[in-house]
């Protein structure tokens, strides 16, 4: 048997490395010209076997809403070993390189199996619900839409104005992704051979009273008819509305297709508005998992570059196997938009792991969950409460798409 190695891609490699993926996944890559444009190979690893390619892990370089800000984050994605050389190592080899030359302050992910990626100190820092709606009960919200106020776009038309909606977004609920203009190429990329049965997707824009776009929703539908009439079914895959008006307008177009019974959607918030707008929303068939896990790659950089939802002068004492500089005590101290968090040789108010950290960075976790099961230690009575508020965000976070 020959040894692994680790070493950075090269350009011309995109084909084999999403062939890998694809492998390990089991999906079959096909010829995908955005891909390989938007393919950084400095940033992708590869383990090697002799000459063959058997594991690879990529990051893509993007920004992502955190509470009171839009940060660069590395987005690890293409994580995939060959089937003949798992659980030997290689994941890890992979993954301890990978965090070692993050530049970035944090990175995210989504995983395909939540048991994978906490022992690298990943911690899950968003929850995504998704729907099954039942239309003919959900009971959606009751809007009069004036005509000309949703409209369908073209894709080429289209980017410049969702852009902007998405930015809007990000500065409003964290965990959201930033797209690059080829991003936006992939995302409204719609080949038929990627479809899955379902119609072309339809791009929804909501105009208000002066025009301007302040809502926007994509979605395909699949014709099925059922024993007992039309039983359509609808895929909503991205809802953004920065206006209640917009938001309301748009759900109440989706939810009342004509012929259509359900209405699947992955991506909800938690605190999804759609909630208290439905008069059923047992009708929604929620059900809730792990979106984004969030890694700190320098705690220094990483607490100072987030806004608290209340002021906060406390020593975290963090301990990281991984990343040696992170391991030690860091004095955070936040007053609105003023934050500094640094070094201190002073004691401990609070001590977790990095992992906890993660999990926790977003703002939609609580402190107090891990400090019940004794990941989180009070040191200083009250600390534990204080940094719960404090790290707490008014806004759930969450992920609105898989990358
Ligand atoms: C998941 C995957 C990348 C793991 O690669 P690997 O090289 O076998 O992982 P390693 O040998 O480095 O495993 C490290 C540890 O994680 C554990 N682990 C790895 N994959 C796991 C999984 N899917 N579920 C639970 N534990 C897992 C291993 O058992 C090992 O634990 P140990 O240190 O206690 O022995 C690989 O199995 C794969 O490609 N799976 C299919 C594609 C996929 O799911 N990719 C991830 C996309 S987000």
């Amino acid at each position: 048997m020959t040894e692994i190695g680790v070493r950075s891609a090269v350009r011309g490699e995109y084909d084999e490395i999403q062939g890998l993926f694809g492998g390990a996944m089991m999906f079959e890559a096909s010829d995908d010209d955005l891909g390989r444009a938007m393919f950084e190979p400095d940033r992708a690893l590869v383990a090697t076997d002799g000459d063959d390619l058997v594991g690879t892990a990529r990051a893509l370089t993007r920004d992502l809403s955190v509470p009171g800000a839009v940060v660069p984050a590395a987005h690890v994605t293409g994580v995939g070993v060959r089937a003949t050389h798992r659980r030997r190592g290689i994941l890890s080899e992979l993954m301890q390189r990978q965090l070692r030359e993050v530049p970035e302050a944090i990175a995210v992910l989504w995983a395909s199996e939540p048991a994978i990626y906490g022992r690298f100190g990943y911690g899950a820092a968003a929850w995504a619900t998704s729907y099954e709606i039942d239309l003919h009960r959900v009971g959606p919200p009751a809007v009069r839409i004036r005509p000309g106020e949703i409209v369908e776009l073209a894709p080429d038309d289209a980017a410049k104005e969702l852009a902007t909606l998405l930015r809007s977004l990000q500065e409003r609920r964290p965990g959201v992704s930033g797209r690059s203009e080829l991003g936006w190429q992939k995302r409204l990329q719609d080949k038929p051979d990627g479809r899955g049965g379902k119609t072309a997707r339809r791009i929804l824009v909501h105009r208000d009273e002066t025009g301007a776009v302040d809502g926007y929703a994509l979605w395909r539908g699949k014709m099925n008819w059922g024993p007992t009439g039309p039983a359509n079914e609808v895929t909503l895959e991205e809802l953004v509305a920065v206006e209640p008006i917009a938001y309301r307008a748009l759900w109440q177009h989706v939810l009342t297709l004509d012929l259509a019974a359900t209405l699947q959607f992955s991506y909800a918030a938690m605190d999804e508005p759609l909630q208290q707008l439905v008069t059923t929303p047992t009708a929604l068939n929620r059900r809730v998992s792990e979106s984004l896990w969030l890694r700190v790659t320098d705690v220094a950089r990483a607490l100072g570059q987030r806004q608290y939802a209340v002021p906060v002068d406390l020593v975290f004492e963090v301990a990281d196997d991984l990343i040696a500089a992170n391991a030690g005590r860091f004095r955070l101290t936040a007053n609105g938009p003023q934050v500094r968090c640094e070094r201190t040789e002073d004691p401990a108010d609070l001590s977790l792991s990095v992992t906890e950290l993660g999990a926790v960075y977003l703002g939609g976790r609580s402190l107090a969950e891990f400090a019940a099961t004794g990941r989180i230690t009070e040191h200083t009575p009250g600390a534990l409460t204080t940094a719960g508020a404090a790290f707490s965000w008014p806004i759930q976070p969450a992920s609105i798409e898989v990358f």
